[in-house]
């Protein structure tokens, strides 16, 4: 579900930087961190602030990936597709994540759990295939570690046990249901 905007809390983030350095990253970061990801009516309250051009904004906020214009999952799960990580069988990793979460890169599964994305370094690449969940890094990730991967964020989210069960124990099956008594 998309968060609601609050105009005001735009409008005093684009206050914050006016005379800063950061120019539009920086407003573009800080709408991020408070709403989770770049809501359209939110790059329109600082089109309109800033008078810039909505395109304008569009091209800051799709060139960098660390932004993202869809509400992101509770986790978020990155995979490195560089070409260190690549020849090491990144490829293989992306997609066992797609057949156990049953979402392509750029999504996020219908309950909102888990968003999956691809980036092209992420500068430890003789450690690959680097893998991230909610920043925290795994390396030299095989196709079988997934499984614990998804565990592991499982197991220490104490706010929604039962929401993300749903999500964790369709993907990874009856083991995850026993799983809950750990
Ligand atoms: S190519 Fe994956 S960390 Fe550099």
């Amino acid at each position: 579900m998309e968060a609601p905007v609050n105009t005001e809390k735009v409008l005093d983030i684009v206050r914050k930087h006016e005379d800063g350095w950061g120019g539009m990253i920086a407003v573009l970061t800080d709408i991020q961190y408070v709403f989770g990801y770049l809501p359209e009516e939110a790059l329109r309250i600082v089109a309109s602030a800033t008078d810039t051009s909505l395109a304008d904004i569009y091209g800051v906020a799709t060139f960098y990936r660390a932004f993202s214009l869809h509400p992101r999952g509770k986790h978020h799960i990155c995979v490195c597709l560089g070409t260190a990580c690549h020849v090491r069988g990144a490829q293989m990793v992306v997609e066992e994540f797609e057949r156990q979460l049953n979402i392509r890169p750029g999504e996020t599964t219908l309950d909102g759990n888990f968003s999956l994305e691809t980036v092209n370094c992420l500068g430890a690449c003789a450690l690959g295939p680097i893998v991230t969940m909610d920043n925290d890094p795994s390396t030299k990730v095989r196709p079988a570690d997934i499984r614990k991967i998804l565990k592991t964020s499982w197991k220490t989210d104490t706010e929604a046990t039962d929401s993300l069960g749903v999500t964790v124990a369709a993907a990874l099956g009856q083991e995850m249901e026993e799983a809950t008594t750990i």
